[in-house]
């Protein structure tokens, strides 16, 4: 049976948040159809491909996609009708000269990932192979440690905390399974922490907690209690991670920790911060430490901490080859953060992962704030063996999602699943 595209459909959907977003579906002449859904980003690096949003505020506030979704039904596919599903290069290659500009303004990010993703997947289906194995041809296959955040600070959350993010590793575990259970079951203990000492624990858009603590200090400090409580041992068993996000705070080359009252800080200041955070808590990996014009200070931090720790770009390099290339000579960092929406293209991704491994760089395949319960991200992690995702707490359901599709993956690849960072 013939396996050409006969039809592309989009339609506007709604993310987490209750947000519009763009789903399609990439149909075969074999009856084989592929569907995706794209994700959307709160705190958005200044260099990312355009999200495509109406702008007309009697809808949604001016979110709608519908413009988006006209774009994929009527000018990218009688483009791609009649191509094969596997030829991604291509597909995502038409569609780059289709739009013809650098930012992919004129059909939005949002509308090309989504026909680039479900192409993926309608080739996979195609081939009766599994997504990850499709993607994964020319990788071994890995398991991810999940990065997951439990407390949420920054823009993020009403508190005194500065910075966006703080989460566990739990990558003393010897399976990605067990990996999950170590960080739900700390994620439960947290809650219990939090409710003694009378703080809120509603979650947050990525399912963290949110509480009104005073400090950065004490998120960490509830978290080592957390992790004890569970009855893990910190820094052996489970490790923590921060996204500081510090474009949220930085003010022309000032970092100002408003939340906490801590004052404002320069480049040198915040350098100094982090060293005592890493001295004080077994902390591995510290994501966007510096604003993302603040190249020398990426580059200063990771001379002064990258040969102990993670030092990831995410922000800085808006998952862009360019922006990689030029954290790669500048020695910025020494990972990544992949998000396939920040570039547009599944092909553009693999590029970007390609420059990664060939720096010797790590890299983490990550979900945006506002997400959906599609589950591409959970195979592509597999496929790209790059050893870590980054997809939110132990609630909600559509971080679950991807933990789900990651337990069903370990289990189908079975005792050749590989699991360790
Ligand atoms: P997002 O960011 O809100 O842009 O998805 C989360 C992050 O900074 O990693
Ligand atoms: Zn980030």
């Amino acid at each position: 049976m013939k396996n050409q595209i006969i039809s592309i459909e989009a339609m506007e959907i709604l993310d987490s948040r209750g947000n519009p977003t763009i789903r399609t579906r990439v149909s075969l002449e074999n009856g084989v159809c592929g569907v995706s859904s794209v994700p959307s980003g709160a705190s958005t690096g200044e260099n990312e491909a355009l999200e495509l949003r109406d702008g007309d505020k009697k809808r949604y506030g001016g979110k709608g996609v519908l413009n988006a979704v006209d774009n994929v039904n009527s000018k990218i596919a009688p483009e791609l009708l009649g191509m094969t599903p596997d030829k991604q290069d291509e597909i995502d290659r038409m569609m780059l000269e289709l739009d013809d500009t650098s930012t992919k303004s004129n059909l939005g990010a949002n509308a090309i990932l989504s026909v680039s993703m479900a192409a993926s997947v309608a080739a996979a289906m195609s081939q009766k192979v599994p997504l990850y194995v499709y993607l994964g041809r020319v990788s071994e296959l890995r398991l991810p440690v999940p990065m997951m955040n439990i407390i949420n600070g920054g823009e993020h959350a009403d508190n005194s905390v500065d910075l966006q993010e703080f989460m566990i590793i739990p990558s003393g575990a010897s399976s990605f399974r067990e990996a999950l259970r170590y960080g739900a079951e700390t994620f439960h203990a947290l809650k219990k922490i939090l409710q003694s000492k009378g703080y809120a624990t509603s979650v947050g858009d990525e399912g963290g907690f949110a509480p009104n603590l005073e400090s950065n200090e004490e998120a960490c400090e509830v978290i080592i209690e957390a992790i004890q409580l569970a009855g893990y041992e910190p820094g052996k068993e489970i490790f923590m991670a921060i996204d500081a996000a510090a474009s949220s705070f930085c003010n022309q080359g000032s970092y100002i920790f408003q939340k906490s009252g801590s004052g404002t800080k320069s480049s040198t200041d915040m350098m100094e911060f982090y060293g005592s955070l890493v001295e004080n808590y077994p902390i591995v990996s510290i994501e966007d430490p510096m604003d993302e014009n603040d190249w020398e200070g990426f580059s200063a931090i990771t001379k002064k901490l990258g040969d102990k720790i993670q030092i990831v770009g995410d922000d800085l390099f808006v998952t862009n080859t360019d922006f990689v290339s030029k954290g790669i000579s500048k020695k910025a960092a020494n990972a990544v953060l992949i998000k396939l929406n920040q570039i547009g293209t599944v092909s553009e991704t693999l590029a970007t992962i390609r420059l990664c491994q060939k720096a010797g760089w790590n890299y983490i395949i990550s979900h945006r704030s506002g997400e959906t319960e599609d589950t591409f991200m959970a195979d592509f992690a597999v496929a790209m063996a790059g050893g870590q995702i980054k997809t939110g707490s132990a609630s909600r359901s559509e971080r679950i999602a991807k933990y789900n599709r990651l337990l069903e993956i370990e289990s189908e690849i079975g005792e050749s699943a590989n699991f360790s960072i």
